[in-house]
Parts: C-alpha cells; sequence; structure tokens
C-alpha cells in the first residue's frame, strides 16, 4: 500500500489549482506574455524594499508580536481613514502571513468540521479548497451572466442557506468575474445574514481597484457596531508585493485572542523586517497604488475593446478587479483551449474550469501589466480568436 494513502483523507482531497496546473506547464517560455497568475508585472518598489532591508540590517529578526507590530496596525488603521472614511482602532487589526492565510485564519474562527459556508461562483479556487481543507463544507451560488454582466441574486442564496450555514463568504470585486457589489447589495447582503444570524466573509483585497474612481463599495459603508463580519485583506496587488506573503485581517476586537492564538499555532506571527516594509508601503504607497490602478484602467480598456471588437468574445469591461473573464465563441473546454493558446500564441491565460460552478466556458486574463505588452496580448489573442 502506498505511503500516500495513508495521509488525511482531507489533505488528498485537495485539488489542484487548475492555475497553477497552467503555469507549471508553461512557465518560463521565451516571449511568454504571463495574463495567468493575479499579479502586476512590477517588482515591489524600492521605498518598501529598502524599509524591510533596513529593519533586517539592523537586527530586527526576533519573535515578534502575533498580532502585528504595533507601527503597522497604526499604520492600517490610518489607511482605512484616508481610503474607507472610517475610524477603527488599532485592535481591529491583526497582521497575517498573505490574504490567503487571513482566509485561513478567518476560515478556523468561524467553522467547525460539518459546517457549511456559502460562496458566489465563478471564484477564486483557494476559498472553496481552504474550506474544505478545514472539514466546512463550501456551497456554491452563481452569479449570473447575462450579455457579458455578472450580477448576484439574493434569492439563490438565501436558497442554499441550511441550518448548518455559518457564513456567506463575499469577494468584491471578485477574482476572475470583476463583478463588483453595489452599496445596494452589499446592504442586502447584510440583512440576509443579520435575518440568518450568519457571519459574513469578506474578501475585498482588490477594492481600489475599481475603475468608476475612488475605491468599490465596501461592506465598512453598510455595517453597524456588532455585526459578525470578517474582512480579509492582502498587499499582495496594491503594493506589487505578492511574493512577501502579508496579509491582514479586519474583525471585531473581541475576536483578538482567539486570532492571537490561530497565528500563533500556525505561523507565530510574520517577520518583523517584514511588517516594516508593509508599514512602508502603507505610509508612503499612495502614489504608487494609484500609478497602479491607473495602469489597470488603461490595460483593461486595451485588452476588452480589442477582444470585444472581435465580435467573438462575450464580456464587458469589469468594474473592479484586475482581471478579463472571457467566454469565446467556440471554446468548449478552457483547459484545452488554455493549453493551445499558451502553445500558439504565447499568451498565458487561466482556465475557468479552474474557478468553478458557472466559469467552465471562459478564460482569466489578468491585465496588471503595462499597456504595450497586452496590447501585444491581445492581439495575438485577436488572431488566435478569428482563426477559430
Ligand atoms: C480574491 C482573492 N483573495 C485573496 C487572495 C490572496 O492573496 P495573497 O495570498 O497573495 O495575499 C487572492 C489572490 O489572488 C485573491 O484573488
Amino acid at each position: 500500500m502506498s505511503i500516500v494513502s495513508s495521509l488525511s483523507p482531507r489533505a488528498l482531497a485537495a485539488p489542484e489549482s487548475g492555475i497553477v496546473e497552467l503555469v507549471n506547464y508553461a512557465r518560463g517560455r521565451e516571449g511568454l506574455l504571463p495574463l495567468w497568475v493575479g499579479e502586476g508585472d512590477l517588482p515591489t518598489p524600492e521605498f518598501i524594499s529598502r524599509a524591510a532591508m533596513d529593519a533586517l540590517a539592523a537586527g530586527e529578526t526576533f519573535y515578534t508580536w502575533q498580532r502585528g507590530i504595533p507601527e503597522l496596525r497604526q499604520a492600517l488603521s490610518d489607511y482605512y481613514n484616508r481610503h474607507f472614511e472610517i475610524r477603527l482602532p488599532v485592535e481591529h487589526f491583526y497582521v497575517t502571513g498573505s490574504g490567503m492565510q487571513a482566509i485561513q485564519i478567518a476560515v478556523q474562527a468561524l467553522t467547525s468540521p460539518g459546517d457549511e459556508l456559502v460562496y458566489l461562483s465563478p471564484s477564486w479556487p483557494n476559498i472553496a479548497a481552504a474550506l474544505e481543507i478545514a472539514g466546512a463544507r463550501s456551497l456554491s451560488v452563481e452569479l449570473q451572466f447575462e450579455g457579458g454582466k455578472w450580477a448576484v441574486d439574493l434569492g439563490r442564496i438565501e436558497t442554499a442557506i441550511t441550518p448548518k450555514t455559518k457564513g456567506i463568504f463575499i469577494n468584491t470585486p471578485s477574482n476572475p468575474t470583476g463583478w463588483t457589489a453595489t452599496k445596494q447589495d452589499l446592504g442586502d447582503i447584510l440583512a440576509l445574514a443579520r435575518k440568518h444570524d450568519l457571519w459574513i466573509l469578506a474578501d475585498e483585497i482588490y477594492a481600489r481597484y475599481y475603475f468608476a474612481g475612488g475605491r468599490a463599495p465596501s461592506f465598512l459603508d453598510v455595517m453597524d457596531e456588532g455585526d459578525k463580519i470578517i474582512f480579509v485583506n492582502s498587499f499582495s496587488k496594491n503594493w506589487s508585493m505578492t511574493g512577501w506573503r502579508v496579509g491582514w485581517i479586519v474583525a471585531p476586537p473581541e475576536m483578538g485572542q482567539v486570532l492571537e492564538n490561530l497565528i500563533q499555532y500556525s505561523t507565530s506571527g510574520v517577520a518583523q523586517f517584514m511588517q516594516k516594509g508593509a508599514v512602508a508601503a502603507l505610509d508612503q504607497g499612495d502614489d504608487f497604488v494609484a500609478a497602479n490602478i491607473a495602469k489597470a484602467a488603461r490595460s483593461r480598456d486595451i485588452l476588452c475593446d480589442a477582444l470585444i471588437a472581435t465580435n467573438r468574445v462575450e464580456t464587458l469591461k469589469p468594474d473592479g478587479a484586475i482581471y478579463a473573464f472571457l467566454k469565446i465563441d467556440g471554446v468548449a473546454d478552457s483547459r484545452k483551449a488554455a493549453l493551445d493558446i499558451v502553445d500558439k500564441t504565447g499568451v498565458g491565460l487561466a482556465p475557468g474550469t479552474a474557478f468553478g460552478p458557472g466559469g467552465e466556458l471562459f478564460l482569466r486574463a489578468c491585465f496588471l501589466r503595462d499597456p504595450t505588452q497586452v496590447a501585444v496580448a491581445a492581439e495575438r489573442l485577436c488572431n488566435y480568436i478569428l482563426k477559430l
């Protein structure tokens, strides 16, 4: 008998990420334009790296605060004051080893084995996988897709709620669809959660990538003190820090000891010198983030305009996040298509099969890149599509 078969069934059941599969297939190919994963093309800006290197050189290499260093929790509080017009004391903030770990910790805090969490699909695959690994059940409710636009149907969420439902996971703006909840949507979802006494797990990591100007509507705009909402967030996308693995949680202060314990028994805290980099990102990074958003907006227009002009792609420009989610005429198997596209055009896309129910016929392209490069990718993709 293989030693693997005696591993935990939950670990064995964890699926291979359909995005990573594609990346592993064609990583490093010459001339590749990698639009498959959700990251930009710039390395972390120097002022952020410098702050981390200075802290490292100064010997900040010891065990640190589980909840995050006080300067970083303060910088997060100031950031929310600047960009979300809300004053939240530092006790609301917890530093985690990535947005992914923030999700894991929130799931551990909320669910017991057998509990259910409803989420909207198509969705970033790690959410359902994190739930299942924790022994909880993920129940998908499909967003509606019509005329290139995605929308939420509240009735469908309510129908999915059972006595075992512990909460609703809402990622807005959404990866991969770009669906962005309106303030009305958020108010309605919150009312539903209150009615059924459910938690909301709010993943607003793309809140700043909102192309109508300002930031996307947030549960912070509609909630009251005492509402059961945990926010997960990340330094990855705004500040070009995907490789750092630093994120944060915003949660009711009463959860402080529980969150501290869960952090202690996983990473025991994020390296202090990296937290110093994160402080610099928040305190000095507003111009960098604004430039990143402007770049994403230009590249979104270039990519979507070109693809829509083929008349063979059903999509609209997304309201938020950093992805075009494309339904291409003639594509019935998006995994096969993604492999063929990278072979024939050198453009790396993520197959919609990776994003769960409702995503199967789509391909995802991340446009947080230099507009000139995105224009080249768009041209290659259009040539491919017009030959299908
Ligand atoms: C919706 C969503 N949530 C969370 C994350 C986690 O980001 P990270 O683990 O890089 O902080 C991602 C990354 O792609 C994402 O798309």
